[in-house]
């Protein structure tokens, strides 16, 4: 709910008074509030548990220390620093970080935008901008929303810029995000643009951020701000496996269950920053936005230019609520695929099976004992293309190796088709190898600084997205195979970051402009392609997960987490993504024992019940399975199909998690009607002497009698969520579940 309206703020130092200009957004338990004063700044508030209907004026604290340049110009400066800001400027006395940094035409850094007018709209507009037709962002979609559009004017140099805040009120979440308009008659260079701020008046917070590396993606990392700047950034082109664009602000104690959590996630793939300020009196800043590392972008005379989406969710209840919000918002609101609802095809992977070495044979019988076991889709991995029999050679050459796949694709697809299974292919469209017909025909067209040595990384070179026509040449490439068979997945992947950054096509002064241009580029791409093909189902990649972000998840409804499959370590890539992503996006597979990259052994099972988590297949060569494995499988398949709605649709719990106890990681799927729910343990330390431990579900109905199907007896839902469910697992990395239902 949106309320805007005026109301006259009376100084305790003198009799005069200033009218404000109020705006409120309210959600079901948060309220976040701002006004535009006097003189026409846009001040922050609060944002946290929702306040009654009062006037809330008097949280922007002016009646202490009146805020307007008419009464008190003499101490403009001291304001600057002290108030809160909706999207501080850079250059006029507020030395916190600033959301906006414009150089204009004499050259000069300073900007000052002020209030102009403000409207309410229903539903959201799309981001989109001249040369970009879609910047990923929410929709109205599932959950309904307004907008409130705040426009703001810099009278020194004509710039228009547009704050835009959607509420979706059922949950509980806002979103922002900034489009600058230049109507002057003269280029400017925006040097920083960030897609939202929000000030509070206290310091008592941690910081959550999901950090690692490849292979040990998004581990959460908890500490308390101190004074000065704490943040999670990525400078390399893509969002990285180093860091997400995601952050929390929570107070001490807060956990799973309780307290307060405020969750900011950006919605773009490429160079970012989150950054917490603790700054004097205790303030706490936090900016979000595009990373101004390397970064500037020339604002033409009429063009616009948008800074991505921020979504910022409040929970009062803890951690569990906060990743819940996110999961519902982007199930019904970002995630733009018609499979986002669909139950997705069980696949199998050929990639850990056979990596480079295949041909259609084998390929063929991995399919046919695939089929027999129930497995839904073949998905052909790296490989069958160009001259590829390493990663040394072919990215770019997307023309299928007919020596390799005899009978060609068509014939390959066919088969696989005739056995009932769909068929799947990996392409990794933004790059070129150093040996590719591509790169010798076209050297210019890998991003590069002409004249020095280009940093090869797994013997590849970033194509320039930023280009149009390297688009549409890959494009076509890309879409004569698509055509040429029946192929329902693609498995879009992007294997290194980006180095030397710079582009044929563009001025010396837009050579900053890279970064974000290259991002925008593969939006445009993946845009086309989900497009012209919308019975596809896209799968994102980036050597592992090293771009899941919701950018990716836009156009995407599962993106692969990561190249690590062994099953312990998935429990803590696959929670730490779960902070903001549902589990349904998260594409997970059964691989091999010991794994491939840890060298640990674990049970079958346990690796199918944490698959189970996610959007399940597998990843490994089913023709040389052990008879007892193989024998697993159907019945692995069978309990997939029992349950995957549940992970699709339903409220997920993180129960325990080994990382704080050190010996359970536990986890809960309940359905949205509260009928059933599936409860998940592994067990990853077991300890002598240590007693049976009691596992908590949440989220079901206390009224209700809950059949365990597992143990064969019911309960209520009151005794089962407070006394909880006896789990006693012998042995490390055992599994256990637990199949709740109503009766
Ligand atoms: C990346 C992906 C893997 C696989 C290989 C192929 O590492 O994460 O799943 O597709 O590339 O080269």
């Amino acid at each position: 709910m949106i309320h805007t309206y005026d109301t006259q703020i009376h100084y305790s130092r003198d009799m005069n008074g200033e009218t404000v200009t109020c705006f409120r957004l309210d959600t079901k338990v948060s309220t976040y509030f701002f006004a535009a004063s006097d003189a026409k700044f846009l001040l922050h508030g609060y944002y946290g548990s929702r306040a009654g209907q009062d006037d809330l004026s008097f949280l922007l604290h002016l009646d202490v220390y009146p805020h307007t340049v008419k009464s008190n110009l003499r101490e403009k400066g001291v304001i600057m620093g002290a108030y809160g800001f909706e999207y501080p400027c850079h250059g006029i006395g507020d030395y916190r970080e600033a959301c906006l940094m414009i150089e204009d035409k004499a050259g000069m850094t300073t900007c000052d935008f002020r209030y102009v007018s403000h409207e309410v709209m229903k539903g959201k507009p799309k981001l989109s901008q001249k040369d970009f037709d879609v910047i990923p962002a929410t929709f109205e979609g599932e959950n309904s929303c307004e907008t409130l559009k705040v426009t703001l004017q810099d009278s020194h140099t004509d710039l228009t810029l547009e704050l835009y805040y959607s509420v979706f009120e059922e949950l509980d979440v806002i979103t922002r995000s900034a489009r600058l308009v230049n109507g002057s008659g003269n280029p400017v260079t925006i040097r920083r643009i960030f897609s939202t701020c929000v000030d509070y008046d206290e310091s008592d917070f941690e910081m959550i951020t999901l950090n690692g590396s490849w292979g040990r993606e998004r581990v959460i990392e908890r500490y308390p701000l101190r004074h000065g700047k704490q943040l999670v950034d990525s400078i390399c082109g893509e969002s990285s496996a180093q860091s997400n664009p995601f952050a929390a602000l929570v107070r001490p104690g807060t956990d799973e269950e309780q307290g307060e959590a405020y969750g900011f996630n950006l919605v773009y793939s490429g160079n970012f920053t989150i950054e917490a300020q603790v700054a004097q009196q205790h303030k706490t800043r936090l900016v979000a936005g595009i990373h101004d590392y390397d970064f500037a972008w020339v604002l033409e005379p009429d063009y616009d230019f948008w800074a991505p989406e921020c979504v910022i969710t409040y929970s009062a209840s803890g951690l569990g609520t906060m990743s819940r919000n996110f999961h519902d918002l982007y199930r019904g609101n970002l995630i733009r695929s018609k499979y986002v609802r669909e139950e997705r095809p069980i696949l199998i992977n050929n990639w850990e099976a056979t990596f480079f070495d295949f041909d259609t044979e084998k390929l063929l019988s991995i399919a046919r004992e695939s089929a027999k076991l129930g497995i839904e889709m073949l998905v052909m991995d790296d490989g069958w293309f160009g001259r590829r029999e390493n990663d040394d050679s072919s990215l770019g050459d997307w023309k299928v190796n007919e020596e390799k796949l005899l009978g060609g694709l068509k014939y390959l697809v066919d088969e696989v088709n005739k056995l009932g299974m769909k068929f799947g292919i990996w392409f990794e469209p933004e790059m070129v190898s150093l040996d590719s017909e591509l790169f010798r025909a076209h050297p210019d067209w890998a991003i590069q600084v002409p004249g020095r040595e280009l940093t090869l990384r797994r013997n590849q070179f970033v194509l320039d997205f930023s280009r149009k026509d390297v688009r549409d040449y890959v494009y076509g490439m890309m879409t004569a195979v698509l055509r040429s068979a029946n192929i329902e997945y693609v498995k879009w992947d992007m294997n290194r970051s980006l180095t030397e950054v710079g582009s044929a096509l563009l001025p010396a002064r837009q050579q900053r402009e890279v970064w974000h241009r290259y991002v925008l580029g593969v939006y445009d791409l993946m845009n086309r392609l989900t497009t012209d093909f919308p019975d596809i189902l896209l799968e994102n990649c980036s050597s592992g997960g090293a771009r899941f972000d919701p950018g990716m998840l836009y156009f995407s409804p599962q993106i692969w987490t990561s190249d690590n499959t062994d099953a312990v370590e998935r429990l803590k890539i696959q929670m730490g993504t779960s902070l903001c992503y549902p589990p349904s996006a998260m594409g997970a597979h059964v691989s091999v024992s010991p794994s491939q990259a840890v060298g640990r052994a674990t049970p079958f099972a346990t690796r199918g019940d944490v698959a189970m988590a996610g959007t399940f297949g597998y990843e490994l060569d089913v023709t040389e399975m052990s008879e007892e494995d193989l024998a697993a499988v159907p019945k692995q398949i069978e309990t997939y199909k029992k349950y995957r709605h549940l992970v699709l649709n339903g409220d997920y719990y993180r129960l325990s998690y080994h990382m704080c106890d050190a010996k359970w990681n536990a986890w809960e799927f309940v359905a949205k009607d509260r009928s059933e729910a599936l409860v998940t343990v592994v067990q990853v330390m077991s300890r002598a002497n240590s007693p049976a431990v009691m596992i908590k579900p949440r989220g079901l109905d206390p009224e209700a009698m809950y059949l365990v199907e597992e143990v064969g007896s019911a309960f209520s839902g009151e005794t089962l969520m407070n006394c909880g469910l006896r789990v006693d697992l012998w042995g490390d990395f055992v599994s256990k579940r637990y199949h709740l239902v109503i009766v």
